[in-house]
């Protein structure tokens, strides 16, 4: 298998070919996911929630995010990672947002994703790029938001509000972006974005229309018994299985089934018989 690289994702949309893209957090699912040949794996801050179980992608810092990055790298042979940039690392400063980002690419990221389509958003994406970073954008709902806009819901809904998060996009286009994350919008705006931009987008929660889509690893393998977003469907009952597995090994080793004879080794009886005799 060969190294993506942000034109083969690029490619996918002028191939009219509809692609999946996941999200990792350490070594062994990032191997799966490159040994399934996906393009392209997001290193999100949905670890904030799914790796150190903050309650939203407010609290992570850098480090945490690196700790990640560093695993899932070391998996990801051919696929493209994109590292999300976490709250506070990109909004203070376009001096801070080439520091995070460059730290990222240091540390084996491919290009990196930050949420927002305002000029802020818009100017950052342009340093980053003139510094020879690739840039994913994301908007719509973006979770690192969720204190300004009350919580988790699906934009873009009023006249004024999809006009506004076109404009959005195709000033990231403008800007330099190679993809474009569409996040919580209804399933004809993405459409229509998608059909008005050259760059691929990556739908999630905003229906089949878009070029790819993204899904959180937990979410489509059903990690978490008592949450799944509207949004994701459960591929696997991750969560049934591993409760079985693990109910499975502490009762075998409560009636001494586990370990067998195959997971151990003997001494020598003669050496056994000296060892007891002298000790
Ligand atoms: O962090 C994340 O999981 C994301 C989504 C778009 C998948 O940003």
């Amino acid at each position: 298998m060969k190294k993506y690289y942000i034109k083969d994702i690029q490619q996918f949309k002028q191939k009219k070919i509809k692609f999946a893209t996941i999200t990792a957090y350490d070594y062994l699912s990032a191997k799966i996911i490159n040994d399934l040949d996906f393009p392209l794996i997001l290193v999100g801050d949905s670890a904030s929630m799914v790796i150190y179980g903050y309650d939203d992608t407010t609290p992570i810092s850098m480090d945490e995010m690196l700790l990640v990055l560093r695993a899932v790298v070391r998996g990801a042979k051919t696929s493209l990672v994109v590292a999300d940039m976490p709250f506070l690392s990109y909004q203070p400063s376009i001096e801070e947002t080439i520091k995070s980002a460059g730290t990222f690419i240091k540390n084996g990221a491919n290009a990196v994703k930050l949420e927002g389509g305002g000029g802020g958003a818009c100017e950052r994406v342009r340093a980053l790029v003139d510094s020879g970073i690739p840039v994913v954008g994301h908007i719509g709902l973006m979770p690192q938001s969720i204190n300004a806009s009350s919580g988790y819901s699906i934009q873009g809904k009023t006249e004024r509000q999809a006009s506004k998060i076109i404009c959005e996009a195709r000033n990231l286009e403008k800007s330099g972006i190679f993809s474009l994350v569409l996040e919580g919008l209804p399933e004809n705006l993405a459409e229509l974005i998608t059909k008005q931009l050259n760059v691929p987008t990556i739908g999630i929660g905003s229906g089949k229309k878009c070029d790819g889509q993204i899904q959180v690893f937990h979410d489509v393998l059903g990690f978490d018994s008592s949450f799944l977003p509207k949004h994701a469907k459960k591929y696997l009952n991750g969560y049934d299985a591993i409760f079985q597995g693990l109910e499975k090994y502490k009762e075998d080793v409560k009636k001494m089934v586990f370990p067998g004879k195959e997971h151990s080794v003997n001494l020598n009886k003669k050496i056994l018989k000296k060892v007891s005799e002298n000790n």
